[in-house]
């Protein structure tokens, strides 16, 4: 026989659980009803901010209208909420990066990044030659203090994806690509042009990184390739796809189809999470907790594990190199739908 204040206990005890659930760790599900008004209104309250700028130093981005803006969340169940031009497509750019990561990761495992790369912030600007330089003092003692998000890095481990030849390469990591949008992807060939013809820091980049040890082939077409990675044309749509299949466990939250082991995706978080937003990757974490990775055509696509994942397009970007819009849309929608991982909403009575 259960003692009658223990089974009072136990009532009390469930109760409390009840109202955490509802209050704080309800699934995306039973909120729906707001979900869109919530992406509606993020929309109609930035799409008037004119901040920001441009990238130009690829010259085909400075001509890309600045008032595109279009948002996007889909949920891990599958669920797709939008606002603003959601059909339009910019520019991948450095959210490529992101899933040429991934790709190597599925392929070879964990260790092959964190041991050849590494997974730490270099401090730098994403071209930095100096943090490559920085580095070479640390080879040897252990895994190099750089990343796959950074050119340097993400050139790297594009030349580790493997294939007979560079068109195999490319069919797989453009594959990848149309996998985690769940649609069939192109590159947008004035950009590949733009940038192929001002890539000179690139190349550089690729060559040093090639004297060092840490490409093992051909490091110019680890280069070509990597440029028309960043080339591909994707809408918010497609990240926030691309965002939801890593809030997912590497399943793609529409098709189904499962891209990444599950146990090696909270790996890929934590990296874009240490370096995803260039040098404001500290202030997008303690602002949002939201892994995330920016690119200079204006998208930010972002995870809330194992609830959504969320993305906007807006050219403008601020010094650091990220979208001004989408960065504030992201976080005020993050923030109403309870995104943030690392929060635990307080219980009221
Ligand atoms: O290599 C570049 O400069 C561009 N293709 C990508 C830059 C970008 O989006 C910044 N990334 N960290």
């Amino acid at each position: 026989m259960v003692p009658r204040h223990w089974r009072a206990s136990a009532a009390i005890l469930l109760l409390f659980g009840m109202a955490v659930y509802t209050t704080a760790l309800r699934p995306l599900g039973a909120q729906t009803a707001t979900a869109q008004t919530v992406v509606d209104a993020a929309y109609a309250k930035f799409k008037t901010v004119t901040e920001g700028k441009n990238a130009d130093y690829i010259p085909a981005l400075a001509k890309v209208d600045p008032n595109l803006f279009g948002i996007a969340v889909v949920t891990v169940d599958g669920r797709v909420y939008t606002a603003g031009d959601v059909t339009t497509e910019v520019s991948i750019q450095s959210i490529s990066k992101v899933l040429t990561m991934a790709q190597v990761i599925q392929e070879q495992g964990l260790d092959s990044i964190a041991k050849r790369i590494g997974v730490d912030a270099t401090g730098a600007r994403f071209n930095s030659i100096i943090a490559v330089e920085g580095v070479r003092t640390v080879v040897g003692t252990g895994a190099p203090e750089m990343n796959p998000l950074v050119n340097p890095g993400a050139i790297s481990a594009t030349s580790m994806v493997t294939g007979r030849t560079s068109d195999d390469v490319w069919k797989k990591i453009l594959g990848f690509h149309n996998d985690a949008a769940g649609r069939t992807l192109a590159v947008l060939q004035d950009v590949y042009k733009s940038e192929s013809d001002t890539n000179q820091r690139n190349q550089a980049i690729g060559a040093l990184m090639r004297a060092y040890g840490y490409i093992k082939g051909d490091w110019q077409q680890a280069v070509d390739l990597y440029t028309r990675q960043c080339s591909i044309g994707v809408n918010a749509r497609d990240l926030a796809m691309m965002a939801a299949m890593l809030a997912a466990g590497g399943r793609n939250a529409v098709t189904g189809k499962q891209l990444i082991d599950a146990g090696k995706v909270p790996g890929i978080l934590a990296v874009m999470a240490t370096a995803g937003l260039y040098d404001d990757s500290g202030k997008w974490l303690y602002q949002t907790g939201l892994p995330a990775k920016s690119g200079v055509g204006g998208g930010i696509l972002a995870v809330s594990p194992g609830k959504f994942g969320i993305a906007a397009v807006s050219p403008p970007l601020d010094e650091a190199g990220n979208s001004v819009r989408a960065q504030r849309a992201i976080a005020a929608i993050s923030e109403a739908l309870g995104g943030n991982p690392y929060a635990v909403r307080q219980i009221s009575n």
